[in-house]
């Protein structure tokens, strides 16, 4: 599109809207370890912080600052009505809340453990803890296979919501998992079938075995694993092609 274009659609945008205060196109892809991505302001108000709403819930963020993709609201909502009261979920990639505040928000009786390596997705996460008043929330900054250790053994459920490489931390996510948790494994389907995907999920767990030097994965062979996937695909997702197994381990 034109640069022209651009400018023309966006000065459209804000007169036909006008609770719009900021139009901003995303100008790179999602990179790094953070997942974030550069975006540039067309017209309006120079910044990217904003408020999105979503679920009942509100969360304060900066595009560019953190990891947010929308188009997850009805997967978050999904795995939310799957929390029983009491649970303890550890959501691995937090990013600033998403999953962990709705699920807080829905079971006040449940224990979120929330971690996320970038500082600025913490800040955030902790803004959106106060601002939606929950107070079952820990909100953790660091890597979390340095911290995987302090929570053995805790988890009910654990959100892997860092698709592509989660498949690097199902050690740690095995480690934190009680015996006969669920974890919810967020994957990119690419070129792979429903098998293919299965068994790549069971060659990380077969690594993770060799390399997890609890008890914990005593019980997890490839084949119990592969017998207890469920395949789930993302319908709002659909251009990304995520696909996500629940492993009742
Ligand atoms: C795809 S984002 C998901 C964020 C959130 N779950 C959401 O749906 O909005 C992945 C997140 O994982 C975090 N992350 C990446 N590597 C990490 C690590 N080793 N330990 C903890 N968090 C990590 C990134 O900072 C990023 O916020």
């Amino acid at each position: 599109m034109s640069e022209e274009d651009l400018q023309r659609i966006s000065d459209l945008i804000l007169r036909r809207h006008k609770n719009v205060k900021v139009v901003a196109l995303k100008a790179s892809a999602v990179e790094g370890v953070f997942r974030k991505r550069r975006i540039r302001i067309l017209k309006g108000e120079q910044r990217t912080e904003t408020i999105h709403r979503e679920n009942g819930c509100v969360f304060k963020l900066d595009l560019e600052k953190v990891y947010f993709n929308p188009k997850l609201a009805s997967e978050r909502k999904r795995v939310a009505e799957k929390v029983a009261a009491g649970e303890c979920v550890v959501d691995m990639f937090a990013g600033v809340g998403t999953f962990s505040i709705l699920i807080a928000k829905r079971s006040p009786e449940s224990k979120v453990i929330a971690i996320d390596i970038n500082p600025d997705a913490i800040f955030y996460l902790r803004e959106n803890i106060r601002l939606n008043k929950v107070s079952n929330v820990s909100a953790i900054q660091g890597d979390v296979r340095e911290i995987s250790e302090k929570f053995a053994g805790v988890a009910d459920r654990i959100i892997m919501n860092l698709p592509k490489e989660s498949h690097i931390f199902l050690k740690d996510a095995l480690r934190m998992l009680k015996n006969r948790g669920i974890i919810h494994f967020y994957t990119i389907e690419s070129a792979y079938t429903e098998d293919e995907m299965r068994g790549s999920l069971s060659v990380a767990v077969q690594r993770a075995e060799q390399e997890v030097e609890s008890g914990i994965c005593a019980c997890l062979s490839a084949a119990r694993l592969r017998s207890r996937c469920e395949c789930h695909f993302c319908e709002e997702s659909a251009t990304l092609r995520t696909l996500h197994f629940h492993s009742r381990l």
